[in-house]
């Protein structure tokens, strides 16, 4: 898969896309994520990519030209291009395996008091990470690439782990222990030093039920769904 962002802070990017998981995907080849900085597709001698908003207020909003020309330059063929915003629509899983699912995405980050209204209409489609507002699209960006790379084939070491974890089937994950069996008092439940293997998977599924209901409200019944 083909990831390109488009920012005025490619170096946030590159950095964080450098470790652990990602950073292996990328040595790998199994994930290419190409950071670009906005400013190369301002037109005007200072290099600008915002100004002052029409009908007046606080701040700077991004122009739409640059957003525009980058689309046109990084797009490939049947890519998708995500506007990283407040007010879009949140992230959940079923939408991370969405985007999974593309060849290419190009991720397009906002800052200042965010973008003219008009760069929504480069963008397939407009996503939020959640309901506050952030400086700008970069952590966006990249919690949209951490994501949707771990559901790519090859990128985790055991993909059979993948099925198990919170959301993929719309529950919360069993707790999990590791060594030691006590530690400041606190126990490791006695069911998973006990060896029987049906005993502990009907305990896991017993607790990921309990913390999803917990959690998450009673399981809708199936008229509501
Ligand atoms: C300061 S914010 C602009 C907020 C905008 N004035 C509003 O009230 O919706 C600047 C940029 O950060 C990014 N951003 C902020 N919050 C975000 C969120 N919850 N999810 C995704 N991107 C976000 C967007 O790219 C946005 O253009």
């Amino acid at each position: 898969m083909n990831i390109d962002v488009i920012t005025i802070f490619p170096g946030l990017v590159e950095g964080f896309v450098s470790w652990g998981v990602l950073g292996r995907a990328i040595a790998a080849g199994r994930l290419n994520v190409r950071a670009h900085d906005l400013r190369a597709w301002s037109t005007d001698r200072h290099r600008s990519v915002d100004d002052e908003p029409y009908g007046g207020g606080a701040g700077m909003v991004m122009s739409p030209a640059p957003f525009f020309e980058a689309v046109d330059s990084v797009r490939e063929p049947g890519g998708h291009v995500v506007l990283l915003s407040a007010k879009g629509r949140k992230l959940d899983h079923g939408g991370v395996a969405r985007l999974a699912g593309h060849a290419q995405l190009v991720l397009l980050c906002g800052r200042y008091e965010g973008v003219d209204e008009r760069v929504a209409a480069v963008a397939d489609e407009e996503l939020s990470i959640g309901d506050f507002v952030l400086a700008g699209g970069e952590l966006g960006a990249l919690v949209v690439i951490e994501a949707v790379a771990r559901l790519l084939p090859g990128v985790l070491g055991n993909e059979k782990s993948l099925s198990f974890e919170s959301h993929a089937a719309g529950t919360l994950e069993y707790p999990q222990y590791t060594r030691p069996a006590e530690y400041r008092g606190l126990r490791v439940p006695a069911v998973l030093l006990s060896g029987d293997h049906g005993a502990i998977e009907r305990w896991r599924r017993e607790q990921s039920e309990r913390l999803t209901r917990a959690r998450h409200g009673p399981a809708p019944r199936a008229a509501e769904r």
